[in-house]
């Protein structure tokens, strides 16, 4: 059958995406170029905030009241994850639901729905597996590609959904790691990175690196043997990984910023707050000054690190002397770039159970000045990049102007520069660094 996935939410899930169409690639189904053609659309769907959810079901919601005889329509990911038979009983359209650990039942769910045993509704209580088929490489050269190193989380963030959706923490053994991204190197990728949802613990409970692994640069923690590791496999230029926890900012860490050349100057490390109080009521296990330690600890073996973040704006009781406080750390250490997200009750959630007292226009307020603070500090930090000759890696046409081509430095940074004829994406450049926006820089290809 030819079908069709759309994709919301984080890395995870386009990870996610991609293996579950190269999974169904590999059953004698087709990709359909769009869902009007597509005789199943599969849903991939993210919790994190409510909006996502809403957006979601939305889209469901469409696919349902349009749906063509013959078609089917699934749900996957974490919504799908959080409310199973319940998403059935809303938008009854719904023919599968599968579970964020049981992506190897896509197949049989649509067997069984085409069929007309549905709804299919598998979320995996019982005996879940992390059955993953590694990606599929379509067509031509792809820039980079997103390999799974952990699953889930074993942090209790008082705010967070993804413990509920991603289940616990597993690390995924680093000879299955490696041999994925041997096949990718083989297939032309350039640039992996590396994905969980709070990486840095990778390993740290055993059994991830290979019994006698011994580490060249003498590393004795998981990650960055495993970075160390990955380098070594020819052909990679890049790696990368997301997303950081200040605790995982170690010494052995920052060397591997500092003495392994594939890995990028760059890193992402949620703040979520500078209040100490309020750092405290989201359970995140750091105070403001623990982050600072984590950022000057990365910051001393690789003095120009990029870094980017992700702030939480009117958590419960966040006051205008927390939400001050939060400017100013945000000053203090100057971010490359930043997400900042309104505070939204996930249920189930620690913090869902207390008030959700910020109003919606303080929240909205908050977020508007964060943005323009952080743009004002990205801009300081991007002028230093004018005139710099940056290595980038070509990824397609703009999505602004398609004249133009798009890719990333090291640094994570966005460059929209003039194709050369002939470019392809995944080709490495020289671009000089011409002129910078609080997002994106604009350069020109050196000769
Ligand atoms: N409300 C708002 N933002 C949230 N995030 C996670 N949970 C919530 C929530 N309940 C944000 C955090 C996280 C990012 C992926 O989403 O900033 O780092
Ligand atoms: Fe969304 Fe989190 Fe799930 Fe990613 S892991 S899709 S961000 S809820």
């Amino acid at each position: 059958m030819k079908f069709f996935i759309k994709t919301y939410g984080c890395q995870m899930n386009e990870r996610d995406s991609e293996a579950v169409a190269a999974l169904l690639l590999s059953c004698g189904h087709e990709q359909a170029r769009n869902e009007n053609e597509a005789e199943v659309v599969i849903v991939n769907t993210c919790s994190v905030r409510d909006k996502a959810e809403t957006k979601a079901v939305g889209k469901l919601g469409i696919l349902a009241s349009e749906k063509r005889p013959g078609q089917l329509i699934g749900v996957m990911g974490c919504m799908a994850q959080r409310l199973g038979a319940g998403l059935v009983a809303k938008l009854p359209g719904i023919d599968f639901v599968i579970g964020t650990r049981r992506l190897g039942a896509l197949p049989r769910a649509i067997e069984s729905a085409a069929e007309g045993a549905r709804p299919f509704i598998d979320l995996g209580e019982h005996g879940a597996d992390d059955s993953i088929p590694d990606a599929h490489l379509y067509g031509d050269r792809p820039a980079g590609a997103f390999v799974n190193a952990l699953f889930g989380c074993d942090r209790r963030c008082s705010y967070c959904i993804v413990p509920a959706v991603r289940g616990h923490e597993r690390s995924r053994p680093a000879e299955e790691i490696l041999r994925e991204v041997r096949e990718l190197a083989d297939h032309g990728v350039r640039e992996i990175t590396l994905l969980g949802q709070s990486i840095l613990s990778y390993g740290r409970k055993g059994n991830a690196m290979p019994a006698g692994h011994v580490s060249p640069r003498g590393f004795t923690e998981p990650f960055p043997q495993l970075l160390e590791a990955v380098a070594g496999v020819p052909g990679i230029r890049r790696i990368r990984f997301t997303s950081a926890h200040p605790s995982g900012c170690t010494k052995e860490l920052a060397a591997a910023f500092a003495t392994i050349e594939q890995v990028c100057e760059h890193i992402h490390l949620p703040l979520q707050s500078g209040s100490d109080r309020i750092l405290k009521l989201m359970r995140r296990g750091y105070t403001a000054d623990e982050y600072r330690k984590a950022v000057d600890r990365l910051r001393e073996a690789t003095p120009e690190i990029a870094l980017t973040t992700d702030i939480i704006v009117g958590f419960p009781t966040e006051t205008e002397e927390d939400f001050e406080a939060t400017r100013a750390f945000v000053r203090e250490i100057g971010f490359d770039n930043a997400f900042v997200f309104k505070y939204s009750p996930r249920p189930g959630t620690a913090a869902a159970e207390w008030k959700d007292d910020v109003p919606p226009a303080e929240k909205l307020r908050r977020n508007r000045i964060l943005l323009e603070d952080l743009d004002e500090i990205a801009m300081k930090r991007h002028g230093r990049r004018i005139g710099r000759i940056c290595e980038v890696m070509a990824e397609g046409p703009s999505l602004r102007n398609r004249r133009k081509w798009a890719g990333r430095t090291r640094d994570f940074m966005n460059v929209v520069f003039d194709p050369p004829a002939g470019i392809r994406s995944g080709d490495f450049l020289n671009v000089v660094i011409r002129r910078a926006t609080p997002q994106t820089l604009y350069g020109e290809v050196a000769p």
